[in-house]
């Protein structure tokens, strides 16, 4: 059964994939599509509503993006947010112009009163904080609408015409700094749309693996599993609707965390699909013996990488379709950006250089990250897969500084063990998004019982960020970094002192290397 659909039409704002991510908090399908998408391919869609975004320009500005006013025809109602709200001022006849004096410009959070006969308010305080971020004013609303919400500096923080159901808001309802931001947004898919909720993942699951079905056949399908939560999420998916016809690659390349190998085998030990682990520690090894360059150990672990597939490649021969751990916000994200290198990733990502394949599935392309999560947990998944914090494709080996062992990977990986641990039974795995021991190539004295010792300096790096692009490091207790410290020292040899890493990102970036 299709689910209804909601369509976040996105103006180039900050928050779009956040606004999107809270109406499927609220149970109701939705997709971003661009502002340059035509009326009729929307129309197509049958969207039982229509959200604005917000947009970083100013709506009589001539270069900045707008909508036929047609949208306004479709009888589906219509959320504007700030840049949204403005645009639909604008489009149906109001008048928006820049903020005169700063009073009525407004950045952060801002008092703001509700008129909760308004659907949108519906059940609400009449007083709440909303976070604002705009510097045009509406000057005059258009005809047929009304002042819903106002603050000291601005008459018109939201207006509404409810009859023909549209909803304007300067504030930004999807951040967690307006105060019942999401119940807003609930309000408007639940008493404004109708919606009915018909998005959850049991349902998901259920069709998912009808439609795999039904699109593979009975085709091989071949998936390349790091380990991380997005392949894993794919593999399992994938296993449920077409079992063995499934192929995995796993390559343990000798520089994954403790016993991670044998997790990832076991997880997937339910299935009957073909799960080759490629053990190739001694290959990596050896390829990396001398080198300490961290632009060099990438490429060389990249390579390596290629080679083994290659080999995998050989022994499959061809399959029909290659699949993919691809997530929603990288579709959106897709064709943006043009960042400078800082690190030139490395991902496990697909095969298709030398496995001659037809089509690629990317089972996940419409999830964000929570819902893969939700998603694996649905499939029983356990729970160190599903919630797993991203992990390098190079592993250790950037973990490690300087030339790369097994000696040393054997020492990071218990260190790294004991940290990971500590964190858990403090209860803090939530409350930090990554959190590692890195090897440096460091040596200092130390004693220990009457001896002096000349040992490695580990490193324990935790952040907390919400995007990966920046992060803050991670205000630890002491009491667990001095936990963490002590068992360490004592339990893994060739380590004698420890240090917190205490950078943010910038300047520093999360891995060392
Ligand atoms: P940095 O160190 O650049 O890391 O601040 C940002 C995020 O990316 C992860 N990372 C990688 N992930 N292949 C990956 O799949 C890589 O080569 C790689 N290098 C860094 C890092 O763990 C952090 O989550």
């Amino acid at each position: 059964m299709p689910h209804q659909l909601v369509i976040v039409l996105d103006f180039g704002g900050q928050y779009n994939q956040l606004i999107a991510r809270r109406v499927r908090e609220c149970n109701v399908y939705c997709e971003v599509k661009p502002y340059t998408t035509p009326l009729e391919e929307l129309k197509a869609l049958h969207p039982i509503g229509i959200i604005f975004t917000g947009g970083p320009n100013s709506v009589y500005d001539p270069k900045s993006p707008h909508y036929t006013p047609e949208i306004f025809e479709l009888g589906v109602p219509v959320l504007g947010i700030c840049y949204g709200c403005q645009l639909m001022a604008h489009t149906l006849g109001g008048l928006v112009t820049a903020a005169q004096d700063d009073s009525a410009r407004e950045y952060g959070k801002t008092v703001t009163y509700y008129d909760t006969s308004c659907k949108l308010f519906k059940g609400l305080p009449e007083e709440g904080i909303s976070w604002m971020s705009h510097s045009d004013y509406m000057a005059k609303v258009p005809e047929g609408f009304g002042l819903v919400a106002h603050s000291a500096a601005c008459p018109n923080v939201a207006i509404a015409d409810e009859e023909r159901g549209f909803y304007g808001v300067q504030f930004h309802p999807e951040v967690n700094h307006t105060e019942n931001g999401l119940q807003m947004l609930r309000n408007f898919l639940y008493e404004v749309c109708h919606a009915a909720g018909d998005w959850t993942m049991g349902d998901y699951c259920k069709t998912a693996i009808a439609t795999l079905r039904e699109k593979i056949g009975d085709g091989k399908v071949l998936l390349a599993l790091s380990g991380g939560v997005d392949s894993s999420v794919a593999a399992a998916l994938l296993a449920e609707a077409v079992g063995d016809q499934l192929t995995c690659v796993f390559v343990d390349h000798g520089l994954m965390r403790l016993d991670e190998g044998d997790e990832v085998e076991a997880a997937f030990s339910k299935w009957n699909i073909n799960l080759i682990r490629m053990n190739e520690e001694e290959r990596f090894l050896t390829a990396l013996k001398g080198v300490t360059e961290p632009e060099r150990k990438r490429k060389i672990i990249g390579e390596q990488f290629i080679r083994v597939f290659e080999k995998v490649g050989k022994q499959i021969g061809t399959v029909d379709y290659l699949a993919q751990g691809t997530i929603y916000p990288d579709v959106i994200e897709s064709g943006t950006g043009d960042a400078a290198v800082i690190k030139s990733h490395h991902n496990v990502g697909g095969l298709p250089d030398f496995v001659d394949f037809k089509e690629i599935v990317e089972p996940l392309r419409m999830l964000f990250k929570d819902e893969v999560r939700q998603l694996g947990r649905e499939l029983g998944l356990p729970d160190y897969l599903v919630m797993r914090q991203p992990f390098p494709g190079p592993g250790l080996g950037i973990r490690i500084i300087g030339e790369v062992t097994k000696e040393k990977a054997d020492i990071l990986r218990e260190a790294d063990a004991i940290f990971r641990e500590e964190i858990a039974k403090a209860g803090l795995e939530n409350q930090m998004n990554q959190y590692f021991a890195v090897l440096t190539n460091m040596r200092s004295v130390g004693v220990m019982g009457d001896g002096r010792t000349y040992d490695y300096t580990l490193a324990l790096r935790s952040v907390t960020t919400s995007d990966f692009m920046t992060a803050d490091w991670a205000r630890i207790p002491y009491e667990v970094l001095d936990k963490v410290s002590v068992r360490i020292v004592n339990e893994v040899k060739n380590i004698n002192r420890i240090v917190y890493d205490i950078t943010s990102k910038p300047p520093a970036t999360i891995e060392w290397e």
